[in-house]
């Protein structure tokens, strides 16, 4: 049964009698829609489907606060019947977080009154919105806006690819100092009406560089084996605990690769990832997200598990899986300025009735396309569009 692909799913129902069995483009949409259309709980917070919103940075915040394109932005897509939003990332409260001007921030009046507005839009359409508060640690250039003379700094003043010099490790001031800024921009979230926080803990931004051997070699507490890499990060996720209230959820978003080297491992081993993940559960994480490029590939020999599948079953913890849904060729070419074609959902839809995993993330799809959510919900399957990489310079 192939549920997506225009030509197929664009067949009428064979027969057209009241009585007949179903056609096979009619279960496919009853099956699709049965699956992705149940609510499901994220500590305090019921999503209303399992449809999420990946984030995806847009630089289309002028001096960091988000306006009302943005605004109608993401409440186009929750009012299509996107169940979670969660944001592109948006830097926090600490002057080396990011590297532009263009990039939404958590901190700041005008910029916190910006979100505020976006989070009343999507609750108005329906939808359920998350901020992701990111830190790109040693991935920033000193020069850079939004703050062109902080530095950058790491775990160990080490950037992906391995160079030093043109950053510094960490101090236990700085320390303090960042975990201080996730915890007051997930305050500031839960005060200014989000139903959440994505931490972004993914892609070889700061909080993965303190996890991955790669960027982390600190011969203290914070480095080490993958339980004293996951240190700093398991004390801002408390840290971010503590700030909030003990319903609210707080998300993590994790991933193997970085973003200049795909093959790049955190975990060789389910046991490697037990020991990374079990800390930040225990620190009051509520859901993990796990960031792969295309969701169909078993992460570990012996197991069709995808990592959101593995993450789930070593923690208990719901999880959302992301990865060229609904399109076949992964983001990386988007990136090259490629596009995609529509990809079959049949391989998800039979995770997800495994209970393999408990949502699923979007990214081009939903960019491209605000009514992706609400074609795959009512089988619309013959409507869905390719990706088209010109989708990315418009904010639509
Ligand atoms: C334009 C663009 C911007 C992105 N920005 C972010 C981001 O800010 N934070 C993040 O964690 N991932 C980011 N991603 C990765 C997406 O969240 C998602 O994991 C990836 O696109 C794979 O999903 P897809 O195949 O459905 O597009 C971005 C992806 C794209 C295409």
């Amino acid at each position: 049964m192939t549920v997506t692909g225009p030509t197929e799913a664009a067949e009428p129902s064979a027969t057209g009698s009241a009585t007949a069995e179903p056609s096979a483009v009619e279960s496919a949409a009853a099956r699709a829609a049965g699956l992705l259309s149940r609510p499901v709980a994220i500590n305090g917070l019921t999503v209303p489907n399992r449809i999420v919103m990946a984030p995806m940075t847009r630089m289309f915040s002028p001096g960091g606060v988000p306006g009302e394109d943005v605004r109608s932005y993401y409440a186009r897509r929750a009012a299509a019947g996107v169940g979670l939003i969660v944001t592109e990332g948006t830097y926090v409260g600490h002057e080396s977080a990011g590297q532009s001007d263009r990039v939404p921030r958590f901190h700041g009046e005008e910029q916190l009154a910006g979100w505020a507005k976006v989070a009343e839009d999507v609750h108005a359409a329906g939808g359920t919105i998350v901020p992701q508060l990111w830190h790109i640690g040693m991935v920033r250039k000193q020069g850079d806006p939004p703050f062109a003379d902080a530095p950058a700094i790491g775990p160990s003043g080490i950037r992906l690819n391995g160079a030093e010099g043109t950053g510094r490790a960490m101090t236990r001031a700085d320390l303090d100092a960042v975990i201080g800024a996730f915890a007051e921009a997930a305050a500031a979230a839960e005060r200014i009406g989000f139903d959440g926080v994505e931490l972004h803990g993914a892609h070889g931004y700061l909080l993965d560089q303190f996890l991955w051997a790669g960027t982390n070699r600190r011969t203290d507490a914070y480095g080490g084996d993958p339980v004293a890499r996951t240190r700093f990060t398991a004390e801002l996720v408390a840290a971010v605990r503590a700030a909030v209230s003990p319903a609210f959820p707080v998300i993590f978003r994790y991933s193997q690769w970085k973003s200049d080297n795909y093959d790049a491992r955190l975990a060789e081993t389910p046991q490697e990832l037990e020991a990374i993940l079990a800390p930040l559960a225990a620190a009051g994480v509520d859901a993990f997200h796990a960031s792969t490029r295309r969701y169909w590939l078993p992460e570990f020999d012996g197991s069709d598990l995808n990592l959101a599948g593995w993450t789930r079953k070593l923690t208990g913890l719901p999880a959302i899986t992301v990865g060229s849904v609904g399109l076949d060729g992964d983001f990386i070419r988007a990136f090259a300025g490629e596009g995609a074609p529509v990809g079959s959902l049949d391989n998800l839809l039979d995770r997800l009735e495994r209970d393999e995993f408990d949502l699923v993330a979007v990214g081009r799809a939903l960019l491209q396309d605000p009514d992706w959510a609400a074609k795959v919900l009512t089988g619309r399957f013959a409507d869905l569009l390719p990706y088209d990489a010109a989708a990315a310079r418009t904010l639509t």
